[in-house]
């Protein structure tokens, strides 16, 4: 019997890296890309195979390294499960750019715990789902803060703060709106830019807690205002947080490129989104403005732009 899963991208519109240090932040997901797992039975006595066809890679779980991360979310779903390990083959496949802000790691992650517990007979919850993600997250992050795979395994727009229960995070959209999820084309991995900013932080500890503080300030009047539907608010709090992630130093001229021209475009605000130092951005535009915005951002060098409506789920 096959078996296939699959989880959801994912943006950040509040709060990337201050909330790595314990402050709040909010996240989307981007139903528009997905990553897949499918397991097939495999002859008795092959053991569990994970193939990422779109990386042409091929990894046997027995032979795998222990930090090797697609056989990692596979070993620590069946001790979860307290089951042997099966005779099957999974397949991954994504639409998610790798390395850009979208959570493509923690969607395939996803994914595969999915495939194999339903695969075991053992269906797991959103939160069960979301802390074997987590575990597989230290290896490709080190030191994450737990969004990515919060977002991704509930399907659902989140208010976080690290440590806090999922069911505390869920977050009420007052009034649906348009984003648009522009990519620079540059590929950055989020532990190398984690990890610079770790640094910066310990030369200067007293100011990146400063502007750690106005982020986590941003986020809070962002929710208020996500809240109450108070999308021009909302806007304009991206411009800010954008400028502290300027201050930050994880922009870059092609992510400030790509803001300046969504804002001549007309839209309401533009931020980077996830890591930064390459990867995407997002622009919130009014529904009736997208296509130009759309077409002044691929103008601006953007390689590709999703467009996707936030709104309330369930
Ligand atoms: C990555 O999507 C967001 C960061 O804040 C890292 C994290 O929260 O783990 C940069």
């Amino acid at each position: 019997m096959s078996v296939i899963a699959s989880a959801p991208g994912k943006v950040i519109l509040f709060g990337e890296h201050a909330v790595v240090y314990g402050r709040s932040a909010i996240a989307v997901p981007v139903m528009q890309v997905r990553a897949t797992a499918s397991i097939e039975p495999s002859p008795p006595g092959s053991g569990l195979t994970v193939v990422a066809s779109d990386l042409k890679k091929r990894i046997s779980l027995s032979s795998a390294a222990e930090d090797e991360p697609l056989t990692a979310a596979a070993r620590l779903t069946l001790e979860h499960l307290a089951v042997p390990i099966p005779d099957v083959t999974i397949t991954i496949r994504s639409t998610i750019p790798i390395a850009s802000g979208l959570g493509s790691g923690a969607a395939v992650s996803a994914a595969l715990v999915r495939a194999l517990a339903s695969f075991s007979g053992s269906p797991l919850s959103a939160e069960e789902v979301s802390a074997l993600v987590f575990e597989v997250e230290k290896i490709h992050h080190g030191t994450p803060s737990g969004i990515d795979n919060t977002v991704i395994a509930h399907e659902q727009p989140v208010y976080f703060v690290r440590k806090q229960s999922a069911k505390k995070v869920r977050l009420n959209v007052g009034a649906p709106f348009t984003l648009l999820i522009a990519d620079t084309g540059k590929s950055s991995p989020t532990r190398r830019v984690v990890g610079r900013v770790r640094q910066a932080w310990r030369r200067q500890k007293a100011r990146y807690e400063v502007l750690f503080d106005q982020i986590g300030d941003v986020v809070d009047e962002a929710r208020r205002a996500m809240e109450a539907g108070d999308i021009r608010e909302l806007g304009s709090l991206m411009d800010e947080n954008h400028e502290l992630l300027i201050e930050l130093g994880v922009s870059s001229s092609k992510l400030d490129e790509l803001v300046d021209a969504a804002h001549f475009a007309g839209a309401l605000g533009a931020k980077l989104s996830g890591a930064g130092q390459g990867g995407n951005m997002i622009a919130l535009v009014e529904e009736s403005f997208a296509n130009e915005v759309m077409e002044e951002l691929k103008e601006a060098g953007a390689t590709r732009v999703i467009c996707t409506r936030v709104q309330q789920q369930g």
